[in-house]
């Protein structure tokens, strides 16, 4: 296989010498794909240490010239964007149609702050004393950690390298236990496009809290990005405290998708597809509590069923795969037993459930209605190909339900009132929101929550800002 890198990533060098491997496997088949350097607290100071000393001169480079190494990683990611794409299906299962779609979202990044490293402004101020000169400088935080997620592992890692390494920051990134592939393949061509020694950094581990750890403790680091669950953010955001590091967290999300009575519903059903459906269900911003108004509440679940019915489950780097397995055993059969008692409870689950268990990934993709206790849904983060439908006639009740929760990352809505769409896009208490449109993800764009959600935006003009601080300069004249 093209770009199988199995050792760690510091100081510009391959570190095969620890003794310690673990194996990453192919969530479709469960076979081994690799076995891969094992880091603890160990490797993962020398990592902190190699960007530590690497900090200097990159912080010191031009701009331009930080956006030139980023634009060739860029390039280099384009030319190998084939490659990539099947080491990523390998490693995390979805549909090779999506990971290339992936690869090119994630390079996108990079692209964009190659060019944003350069539009890091500062201010002048108009100061208080006539003898006094007042300005403002926006500088790198320093050395960065990076803990991103196994669901998108080229793009949670270039959303928020980019913008660090643009803004003159150094990075230790630690990927997902599931998916260091893809994280040492874009090492590999950061490192073929130029970047310094020690400037990018990649620990894999199968120890995520003793890493997770170092890197929160460690006073060297002083910003520590994290994509992944609540319950993990909150205990990173404890172990930052002692250190006071500047934090971004983008954790869970319960997203819900309203459909109004005046909406387009084959444009409403495209867009739950494209929600619900991308990556078999396992994006933080998956609809995850569809609500339909009563009188297009039919209409709207047999187009969704219907389109449903024609997905195609298998191995992800089958050509025309659309629903690839999903991450562990485990998560399949939390999220079958989820259908299976919500089943057994008179739920109605189309296109078609047989209540059953089984030891592979896979996970048929359904769509459920008639539910019988709405609150035992409301509140899972379902991670899977299964679309639960509410049904509503207030809009006043439909904002109250789909804000009785405590994430707030992404909702969406159709409609076509205008003066609708501004009150309920105004009333919804989430960070993002899709208004006719289910696919709302662009590097261009800030991406990122609210309540426990997390807090600080990747994407954007606004994601870089999360690499900065703010430094006041006072000049007497
Ligand atoms: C996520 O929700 O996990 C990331 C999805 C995206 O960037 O589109």
């Amino acid at each position: 296989m093209k770009l199988l890198f199995k050792d760690a990533f510091i100081n510009g060098q391959w570190h095969s010498a620890i003794n310690r491997r673990f194996k990453v496997t192919n969530p479709a088949t469960q076979s081994v794909i690799a076995e891969v350097t094992d880091c603890g607290a160990v490797e993962t100071r020398w990592a902190i240490h190699a960007a530590h000393e690497a900090l200097p001169a990159w912080s010191a480079l031009t701009a331009a010239a930080r956006g030139k190494i980023l634009q060739r990683w860029f390039e280099l990611i384009d030319e190998q964007a084939e490659a990539l794409a099947q080491l990523l299906t390998t490693e995390q299962g979805k549909a090779i149609a999506e990971a290339r779609g992936e690869v090119a979202y994630g390079a996108s990044f990079l692209r964009w702050y190659a060019a944003e490293a350069e539009r890091v402004y500062g201010d002048t101020i108009p100061a208080t004393k006539s003898d006094q000169r007042i300005t403002v400088l926006r500088q790198p935080v320093g050395v960065v950690a990076a803990i991103t997620p196994w669901n998108f592992p080229v793009a949670m890692i270039t959303r928020k390298v980019g913008p660090a390494l643009a803004a003159g920051c150094t990075v230790v990134v630690k990927p997902a236990e599931d998916t260091p592939l893809c994280a040492l393949a874009l090492a590999h061509l950061a490192d073929q496009a130029g970047l310094p020694a020690g400037v990018l950094n990649v620990v894999p581990t199968s120890d995520p809290a003793a890493v997770g750890e170092t890197l929160a403790s460690d006073q060297r680091v002083r910003k520590l990005s994290f994509t992944g669950s609540t319950d993990v953010g909150k205990l990173l955001m404890k172990q930052c405290a002692d250190t006071v590091k500047k934090l971004s967290l983008e954790l869970g999300g319960n997203a819900p998708f309203i459909v109004f009575a005046d909406a387009d519903i084959p444009g409403a059903v495209a867009g739950a597809m494209a929600s619900k459906y991308r990556n078999a269900g396992q994006t933080c911003i998956c609809a995850n509590r569809f609500y339909v108004h009563a009188s297009v509440a039919t209409r709207f679940k047999q187009s969704l069923v219907a389109a449903v019915a024609d997905l195609v489950v298998g191995d992800g780097r089958v050509e025309g795969t659309d629903i690839g397995p999903l991450i562990h055993q485990s998560a399949a059969k939390r999220v079958r037993d989820v259908v299976n008692q919500a089943v057994q409870a008179g739920a109605t689950a189309e296109p078609t459930w047989v209540v059953k268990d089984s030891n592979d990934n896979f996970v048929p993709p359904v769509v459920l209605s008639n539910i019988q206790h709405p609150e035992d849904l409301h509140d899972v983060e379902l991670f899977g190909p299964v679309a639960p439908i509410f049904t509503f006639t207030e809009e006043s009740e439909v904002i109250a339900a789909a804000n009785n929760t405590q994430y707030g990352l992404a909702a969406y809505f159709y409609g076509k009132d205008y003066a609708q769409i501004w009150r309920v896009a105004e009333a919804l208490d989430y960070g993002m929101v899709g208004i006719n449109t289910g696919a709302i993800s662009t590097a261009v764009a800030p991406f990122g929550g609210v309540k426990e959600s997390g807090f600080g935006r990747e994407g954007g003009k606004y994601g870089i800002e999360e690499y900065l601080v703010t430094k006041y300069l006072c000049w007497q004249l």
